[in-house]
């Protein structure tokens, strides 16, 4: 595991777009591993930056999100999917085609996961972003789901349903359900990058980088990957030493 400390949230941000930025250019039809959530913001206004000074371009990248709630689709505001084409697909050259993620608005929720799953592995991930949740989940993936899990429909933890109400009016809007990508699935992308910043994930950092490989902290898997980058800000890097 490679660690890298950055002052602050821009520097992560700066860090991690580079990092991403690199890969596309090495290999522009490249395949991308997505997060949604506060943390990966600040390096996708850094991709959608360089894309316009026309240093990058995605007209031959795929990309594959981890998640979506389960009852949010394009037409809702705090959908995942709204989410990445805000934040990223309408500022590059991306072609929308390109861009995956679990319907979350899909009748039948157990076909949906196994057509996910499948679209995720006939295609080799380059990179898979992740952010962390402060219960060390990785997309949603929550204490104690198997490390062999792969596309499954989750229920959310009251922690997790509560950090996300910030991005919603009210906590009861929250959906209580999601379709996840598998621990499994996450770990079979060639690398992976980890980025976390703040106060409020320094124990989840420690838990996943220095503590015990258990599905109780569902990103200490990630020790198990041969190739992982972990970019912090010192805050969330403040309970490493
Ligand atoms: C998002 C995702 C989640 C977030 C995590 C951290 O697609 O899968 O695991 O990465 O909850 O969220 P933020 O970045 O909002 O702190």
């Amino acid at each position: 595991m490679k660690i890298i400390i950055e002052k602050n949230y821009e520097k992560v941000s700066c860090a991690a777009a580079e990092f991403l930025a690199e890969t596309v250019k090495k290999n522009p039809f490249a395949v991308l591993g997505l997060a949604t959530g506060s943390t990966p913001v600040g390096a996708y206004k850094r991709l959608a930056e360089a894309c316009k000074r026309g240093e990058l371009s995605f007209k031959n990248v795929k990309t594959f999100n981890l998640d979506e709630y389960v009852g949010l689709g394009e037409c809702d505001a705090q959908s995942y999917v709204t989410f990445m084409r805000e934040n990223l697909f309408s500022k590059v050259d991306i072609d929308l085609n390109n861009t995956f993620l679990p319907d979350g608005k899909a009748k039948d929720l157990d076909a949906e996961c196994k057509r996910y799953s499948a679209l995720i592995g006939s295609l080799t991930r380059d990179v898979q972003l992740l952010g962390l949740g402060r219960n060390g989940h990785i997309g949603f993936n929550e204490p104690y789901t198997p490390f062999d899990s792969v596309t499954h429909v989750v229920e959310l933890t009251a922690d997790t349903v509560q950090a996300n109400s910030r991005l919603f009016d009210d906590i009861a809007q929250v959906p209580r359900k999601a379709v996840t990508m598998g621990i499994a699935e996450i770990m079979k992308a060639k690398r992976i990058l980890l980025v976390a910043t703040g106060k409020d994930k320094a124990h989840a950092v420690r838990a996943a980088v220095k503590g015990e490989i258990t599905p109780a902290v569902p990103a200490s898997v990630l020790q198990n990957h041969a190739d992982v980058t972990v970019i912090l800000d010192e805050e969330a890097a403040s309970e490493l030493h």
